[in-house]
């Protein structure tokens, strides 16, 4: 007897016998599972967000972000240190100015001197070559409205003007020592604006992380207690909305026109068909970013009881690799791969 399938012809044995087909064989026993494994998250896969806050003299762990740490510039350089010795791929780096170094046109995003800056310089000093240094470039950190631009007199982010302001905060985070750039503010043009002014700084080997796909997504909301960011209103004129697909293949198409060198969907979970479909379109490496309330629900389920912490964690990281992602922005990149292959 037999029945066509999507997959073909399908033999069956008669009820009475034992099956022909035992797809249970090849789950038997560790060996044959690891042997068969189709797709495995590597530590070399991991990217480690970390945070410098100024003018603080011990770290502080983010409230609603168990486990993650506003750093000081000691504990910050300790913190890539583990980083690297745990095997991560990469590191990317986040500063917290000042309440009083904030201001309207967020300018402690350009200032060399800035902190984030700051924290390009220390852990590159602290750890060299031996991982990949990111800095995130947005001025949302760096103004008094939380958004990341500047705003226009008619109280949108005015795109013309902000994308200078990227242009100049990817040169001085270059000149500090970043290898990658990584754009994520979803301004038009924002891509070919900071490569221009790379490439004329001699920054031609700096490459650059777009932050393509950038959903206007709920799941933010501990990253702002972690930079201390208070946003009035929302920023739905410039990230995506939920429901788009067709517009992520949009900003994909444009950001690699533009020049980017790797391209991001973020957040991770709620948006692995995206990260499918771009990885099957795209020839450069597809990145998802593993957003804080990924973290924080995971750990906050853990922290009751309710979910196994560590399965969920590696079950999460092995679910958006196999997505199609080739890196995973994580802030348990540092803990776990440890116990990931390399
Ligand atoms: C922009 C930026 C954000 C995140 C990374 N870069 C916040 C936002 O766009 O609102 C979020 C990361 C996270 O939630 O872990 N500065």
């Amino acid at each position: 007897m037999s029945i066509h399938s999507s997959l073909g012809p399908v033999a069956f044995s008669t009820p009475a016998a034992a099956p022909l087909h035992r797809p249970r064989r090849l789950r038997r026993t560790p060996q044959l599972r690891r042997l068969t494994a189709e797709t495995q998250v590597n530590a070399n896969n991991l990217i480690q967000p970390l945070f410098l806050r100024d003018g603080i003299d011990e770290p502080r762990e983010i409230t609603s972000m168990p486990g993650v740490y506003q750093h000081t510039r000691d504990s910050l350089r300790k913190a890539a240190a583990e980083a690297v010795t745990a095997g991560v791929g990469g590191i990317m780096l986040f500063g917290i100015p000042r309440e009083a170094d904030k201001d309207e046109r967020g300018t402690g995003a350009t200032d060399p001197e800035g902190i984030l800056q700051t924290a390009l310089r220390d852990v590159v000093a602290e750890v060299g070559d031996a991982t990949v240094v990111i800095g995130d470039i947005n001025l949302d950190e760096y103004t008094t409205h939380g958004h990341t631009g500047v705003l226009g007199a008619d109280g949108d982010v005015d795109n013309d003007e902000s994308v200078k302001l990227y242009a100049r905060a990817a040169v001085v985070q270059a000149d500090a020592g970043a290898h990658i750039v990584a754009p994520s503010g979803m301004m038009d043009g924002q891509v070919s604006h900071i490569r221009a002014a790379l490439d004329e700084a001699g920054h031609h080997n700096v490459a650059i992380l777009g932050y393509s796909a950038k959903y206007a997504s709920h799941f933010y909301g501990p990253f702002r207690d972690a930079v201390e960011s208070s946003l009035q209103g929302n920023r739905r004129t410039y990230q995506q909305y939920p429901g788009n697909i067709r517009e992520s293949l949009r900003e994909v198409e444009l950001d690699l026109a533009e020049g980017a060198d790797m391209v991001m969907v973020k957040p991770a979970l709620a948006y692995l068909d995206i990260v499918r479909l771009i990885a099957d379109r795209v020839d450069v490496p597809v990145s998802a970013y593993q957003v804080s309330g990924e973290y924080s629900m995971i750990e906050a389920a853990a922290a009751k009881g309710w979910l196994d912490r560590d399965g969920t964690v590696l079950e999460s990281l092995t679910a958006i690799h196999r997505a199609g992602a080739s890196q995973i922005i994580t802030y348990w990149a540092t803990e776990f791969a440890p116990r990931l292959g390399k």
